[in-house]
């Protein structure tokens, strides 16, 4: 019998307090700014990804929820895909008694346990996941860091799901070959373990301007990007950091809240122009801005990516209000549970809804 080469594995998704919204250069996929993400837990948010080599595949190939994804060359799975092939094969040059299966062709079997394309950071997961799988499948002994160069060449996003906890993608400086332009680990999701995240799924639909396809035309047209860029996301940068290390909430979720309004109003900048959010994403807005209201910080912070759906930002012991109060607005059919226990629809103590 042959050998079997094959491996799975998963990775969370991260949403941005942050925003990547730009690209300085489309192939090496260098942003025009900084961001920085929370990654989620395994358990929730995730793609789990299979990736096999064997000698007689005779391309390689990719199933995505099913269905077959074309590997285009030059495109973004083939360079992900041949980049780790290439780490491989330096492995196998410098450890002579390991298998060679470098030069195998690969098939992968991904598997996203949520909406894929509908702005909940697919993108970010899916090849999160697949540079993960294809590292465990040629048993590289790379860092996450060096990992997130390569899964960056696959979706932005991406670089920052290599890690957990609180994530910065820094932009960096080296446009040749963008090798300083990688995810840092900010802090542990130990370091503040009462951060949760509420995810309100408003549509689940694939979205019609797709993240690459958008942030291309803001760059080309919009003005606002060009202010965004240089004068505010570099001290919002720092300022979030610091919010992380303190524990600062009020901080944390003002930045958040904030950097989210700019974003779409920078996709609102661009011509034509781009709306994510719809009318229930902006009514979660005003419930969140009214809760907010009844206490000196905030409590919570909104924040949405390129699409419709809500992401919450709150501390373990509001959750359960926060949720009880987005399901005062918005009833579901199906039974809301937190912690094991039923989330039964409220109004907080003074909460006006006028
Ligand atoms: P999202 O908001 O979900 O990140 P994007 O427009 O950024 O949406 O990216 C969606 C694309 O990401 C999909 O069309 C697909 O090409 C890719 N993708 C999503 N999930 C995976 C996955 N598990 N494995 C590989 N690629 C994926
Ligand atoms: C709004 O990483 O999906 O979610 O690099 O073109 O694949 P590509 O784009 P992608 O863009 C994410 C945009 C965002 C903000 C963020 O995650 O930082
Ligand atoms: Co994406």
């Amino acid at each position: 019998m042959s050998n079997v080469y094959q491996a799975t594995t998963s990775a969370p998704v991260n949403i941005a307090c942050i925003k990547y919204w730009g690209k300085r250069n489309e192939s090496l996929i260098l942003p025009t700014n900084s961001s920085l993400s929370v990654t989620l837990s395994q358990d929730n948010l995730r793609s789990t990804t299979t990736a096999r080599a064997d000698p007689s595949f005779t391309t390689d190939r990719l199933w995505l929820n099913g269905k077959e994804d074309i590997i285009k060359p030059g495109g973004r799975l083939h360079t992900c895909i041949t980049e780790m092939k290439r780490l491989r094969a330096e492995f196998e040059a410098a450890n002579p008694d390991q298998p060679k299966i470098a030069s195998f062709n690969v098939h992968i079997c991904s598997f996203n346990n949520f909406p894929t394309a509908a702005g909940l950071a697919s993108s970010a997961s899916g090849f999160a996941a697949l540079v993960y799988a294809l590292s465990r499948l040629y048993v590289l002994p790379h860092s996450p860091e060096d990992l997130s160069l390569i899964a960056r060449r696959g979706s932005g996003s991406a670089c920052r799901s290599l890690f957990g906890g609180f994530v910065a993608w820094d932009m960096g400086s080296d446009d040749a070959t963008g090798s300083d332009s990688k995810a840092r680990q900010v802090a542990p999701e130990s370091h503040w373990p009462e951060m949760e995240a509420l995810i309100c799924v408003v549509n689940d639909a694939k979205k019609g301007t797709s993240s690459t396809s958008g942030m291309q035309r803001t760059v080309v047209t919009s003005a606002l990007l060009q202010h965004r860029i240089s004068e505010v996301v570099p001290s919002r940068m720092a300022e979030i950091e610091r919010a992380i290390a303190d524990k600062r909430f009020g901080d944390f979720a003002e930045i958040t809240m904030r950097d989210s309004n700019q974003f779409h109003a920078v996709a609102l900048d661009t011509y034509p122009p781009i709306f994510y959010m719809n009318d229930v994403s902006r009514a979660i807005i005003a419930i969140i801005t009214e809760y907010n209201r009844l206490s000196e910080q905030p409590k919570a912070a909104y924040t949405y990516d390129a699409g419709p759906n809500a992401v919450i930002y709150a501390l373990t012991p509001n959750v359960r209000e926060i949720a009880q109060l987005v399901l005062y607005y918005f009833p579901q059919a199906e039974k809301v549970f937190i912690g094991g226990k039923e989330v039964e629809a409220a109004l907080p103590e003074g909460f006006n809804e006028a």
